[in-house]
């Protein structure tokens, strides 16, 4: 038995904030910000809207397109860093949200590798047979953590959610392989340092910060290590893709990566210029769009390769049904 993905949705707030909006308040230009990153817009969300809102909706359209009910559902997982509360989790909000009173349900926090980890813990649970449906979401709201007068991180993040409906199946389709990683030595690169149980009254700064330069040479690195070690457990190699979903932080990385594996832009599905990088809804929210474009036929290899804050990375080979 393998997991296979038969429903994907996503869904991103209203609210767009371009480049030039932000060089109205900070030292910054489109130009700029394009070059270094490939960013155009990406999407906020408002005052009043957390990261379950955006999770429910996609969570809804995934189903939809799975045509299960959320009676179906035995496992309720959730990719996510800013969760609505520390407790409950943002899964346990969706359960009861959509009713799901058959499933289990829990977050898993690996920031924008966030994604590939909760699809793996779905997987294994699939394979050993003691689940069968389970939906897995990516969703995260980070420019609530943002300081938008630090023009080093307030141009690459926005917000969004992306979900997959995961059922058991043994018509050769599905989950191949998972490959995951992390290097929590170099934690302290990418971090929110006030907020949690070391600093609960948020003393220290409750902003995302980032030593950018480092977290660029981590990701070039862990990107390509992911593709292949996922590709290699799967017993196929980079000329067997069809389509790679990397985590939509930045096209430099992207491209120093696929140049170096010699894997043709075609292959490669990129939509950060719309959205910057929404963490653990960067892959499913790219995925979504990919199937929509029709990217993505019947038997096609397709690799998602994500990296973020921990520092954590992780990769999932999928033959699509
Ligand atoms: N607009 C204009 N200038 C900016 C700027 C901005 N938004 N941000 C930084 N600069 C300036 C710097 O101050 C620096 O100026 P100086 O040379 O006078 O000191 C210059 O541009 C170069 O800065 P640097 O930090 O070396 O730029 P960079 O080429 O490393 O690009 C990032 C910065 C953040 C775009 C890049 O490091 C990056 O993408 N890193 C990975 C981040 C990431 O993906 N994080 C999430 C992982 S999940």
């Amino acid at each position: 038995m393998r997991a296979t993905i038969i429903g994907v949705g996503s869904c991103v707030p209203e609210k767009i904030v371009t480049n030039d909006d932000l060089a109205k308040s900070i030292e910054t230009s489109d130009e700029w910000i394009r070059t270094r990153t490939g960013i155009k817009e990406r999407r906020v969300a408002d005052d009043g809207t957390s990261t379950s809102d955006l999770a429910i909706v996609a969570a809804e359209k995934a189903l939809k397109s799975a045509k299960l009910s959320p009676e179906d559902l035995d496992l309720i997982i959730v990719g996510t860093t800013s969760p609505d509360y520390l407790f409950p989790s943002v899964a346990c909000l969706l359960q009861n949200k959509l009713e799901a009173k058959k499933a289990a349900a829990f977050d898993v926090s690996a920031a924008c590798s966030g994604f590939n980890y909760a699809l793996t813990v779905a997987s294994s649970f699939i394979e050993n047979g003691t689940h069968k449906n389970i939906l897995v979401v990516g969703a995260d709201t980070l420019t609530k953590y943002l300081n938008w007068k630090d023009r080093g991180t307030c141009i690459l993040f926005g917000d969004g959610a992306g979900a997959v409906v995961l059922t058991a199946s043994d018509d050769g389709s599905g989950i191949l392989s998972n490959w995951l990683k992390a290097e929590g030595r170099l934690g302290d690169r990418l971090i929110m340092p006030g907020g949690g149980s070391r600093d609960p009254e948020q003393k220290n700064t409750r902003f995302i910060t980032m030593d950018g330069k480092e977290v660029f040479k981590f990701a070039v690195r862990v990107l390509e290590e992911s593709i292949y070690e996922s590709l290699k457990a799967a017993n196929l190699s980079v000329k067997d893709i069809d389509l790679l979903i990397p985590h939509q932080a930045n096209d430099r990385i992207i491209n120093h990566v696929i140049k170096k594996m010699g894997l043709p832009k075609e292959k490669v599905y990129v939509n950060l210029q719309k959205y910057g990088n929404t963490s653990a809804a960067s892959i499913p929210l790219a995925l979504d769009e990919a199937v929509s474009d029709g990217k993505i036929n019947k038997g096609n290899i397709v690799v998602l390769a994500g990296f973020g804050a921990g520092l954590t990375a992780g990769a999932n080979v999928i033959k699509w049904r």
